[in-house]
């Protein structure tokens, strides 16, 4: 949605990207379909820092893909700390179980392959940071599925909260992923149990915190 200058101007002013990070970005560029969906360069960093203000022990990550925003969170944990993450394509594994080895986290990882409206009701953790980053029809059932797994003050970060624009002028009601994204952002904005912020970064993101 940004003008490719300010894109340029934004990227030059976040701390660099790390070279196994850039190297990952560029396998999936080559290799994986959609690359257009790894989080990248600004919002990787956006999720390390937030990550590194919340210290958390346990997160949650909901659309693994090639598993560029897993490592920028990773990095983030408390000692001991663990990352669950869930994605649905068990063809990108390959690319993502290699990164996770070069950059020292695979330790930190629990990987699901599956459907993530499953995975999460059998998981038995308390989430300080959730990540919610797949299908865009089931955020709303993300939201509500891993509400109660999280304590008072957790945090959860949703991506592509204004979905390239869409949200202001959704006509086609058969566009499930629009609806989704607006029926998500109505819910949480309505929601009393939490406060939250609408950031328009990249794609927007939703920060939200429970209260
Ligand atoms: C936008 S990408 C995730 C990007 C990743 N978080 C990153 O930062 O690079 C969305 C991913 O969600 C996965 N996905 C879609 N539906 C899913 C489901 N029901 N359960 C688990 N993963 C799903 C897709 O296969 C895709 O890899």
């Amino acid at each position: 949605m940004l003008d490719i200058k300010f894109e340029k101007y934004i990227k030059e002013h976040c701390s660099p990207e790390n070279e196994i990070l850039a190297e990952l970005n560029r396998e999936t560029n080559l290799k994986a379909l959609f690359p257009r969906m790894l989080s990248g360069h600004v919002l990787g960093k956006f999720l390390e820092i937030v990550g590194f203000m919340v210290r958390p022990n346990r997160i949650l990550e909901i659309g693994t893909y090639t598993g560029y925003a897993t490592i920028c969170l990773a990095k983030c944990l408390a000692e001991k700390g663990l990352i669950h993450t869930i994605e649905l394509n068990p063809e990108l594994d390959y690319i993502s179980t290699k990164y996770f080895k070069k950059s020292n986290v695979e330790d930190k990882v629990v990987k699901y392959t599956g459907n993530a409206l499953e995975i999460i009701q059998t998981i038995d953790e308390k989430f300080d940071l959730v990540f919610i980053d797949a299908d865009k029809e089931n955020y709303l059932n993300y939201y509500q599925l891993v509400f109660d797994k999280m304590e008072k003050g957790g945090i959860i970060l949703a991506d592509n909260a204004l979905w390239d624009g869409k949200v202001l002028n959704q006509t086609d009601n058969s566009d499930k992923e629009t609806k989704g994204i607006i029926d998500f952002n109505d819910f949480v904005q309505q929601d009393d149990r939490v406060e939250n912020v609408l950031i328009p970064l990249r794609d927007g993101v939703m920060l939200i915190r429970k209260i």
